[in-house]
């Protein structure tokens, strides 16, 4: 089962529509992020949730992908609740793995989606795929900075994260009405599952700014006119 939260209104992307709805080579953001985790074939029964009064147009534009189960719900204030809503379309009895995807991350290769079914298929809870981080890290009070963090212990989390169906539904129960969670690994982990890591890639960065979108434009111009190349 994959949950895809898309029912951002992507504030800082500024496109002034939401942002999984966004066009990157004449399609959404949401078909390229769908379509490539449906090419993993690891992925059965797909949620969307997708923004409120979309549910038609989401259901329409993501035809051409032809999943055998597609279902998709509205969603709500804040990321976690989106992704509970999600995850209420399906009956965790029948799952043995969840995917939370994220629709912004829509370049993320389906090697990606393998590998952290596997992780969780081997035992793991929850599944995370991360990439070291590069930039220093600072911690800043106001200007002034505070300590320099040891990068080497630091990494980026991206998604797809895996899990067992039914801790993430427990989390997820556990965390309403708490303060908003930025990912759902984050919420095991304050519960005390273990947390396991799996590669991740550069092409599963979130289109967050104005900027990402111009670096996946580019890198999917690269891909159609080098399809050989290894993504
Ligand atoms: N998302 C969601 N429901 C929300 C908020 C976010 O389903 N209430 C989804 C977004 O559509 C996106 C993913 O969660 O696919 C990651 O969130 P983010 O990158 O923050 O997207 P937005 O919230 O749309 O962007 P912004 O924060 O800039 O408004
Ligand atoms: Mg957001």
């Amino acid at each position: 089962m994959l949950v895809v939260p898309a029912a951002g209104r992507g504030d800082r992307l500024g496109a002034g529509r939401p942002k999984a709805l966004v066009e990157l080579a004449g399609e959404p953001l949401l078909l390229h992020a769908v379509r490539r985790a449906a090419s993993s074939g690891v992925v059965d029964v797909v949620v969307v949730v997708c923004p409120d009064g979309a549910v038609d147009e989401v259901t329409t534009l993501l035809a051409p992908v032809q999943l055998p189960d597609l279902r998709v719900v509205p969603g709500g204030a804040q990321r976690q609740d989106s992704v509970r809503l999600g995850l209420l379309a399906v009956d965790d009895e029948d799952v043995d793995v969840v995917l939370v995807h994220d629709a912004a991350r829509c370049l993320t290769p389906p090697a990606v989606f393998v590998a952290v079914v596997a992780a969780v298929r081997a035992g793991a809870v929850a599944v995370v795929p991360v990439l070291p981080v590069t930039d220093t890290v600072k911690r800043v009070r106001g200007d002034v900075v505070v300590e320099t963090v040891d990068r080497s212990e630091l990494v980026a989390v991206q998604t797809p994260q895996g899990f067992a169906p039914g801790p993430l539904v427990r989390a997820h129960e556990a965390a309403r009405g708490a303060a908003p969670a930025t990912d759902d690994a984050g919420m095991l982990e304050s519960l005390g599952h273990p947390v396991r890591t799996v590669p991740g890639a550069e092409r599963a960065f979130k289109v967050t700014r104005p900027l990402d979108l111009v670096l996946a434009a580019a890198l999917l111009h690269e891909e159609t006119t080098t399809p050989e190349e290894p993504r």
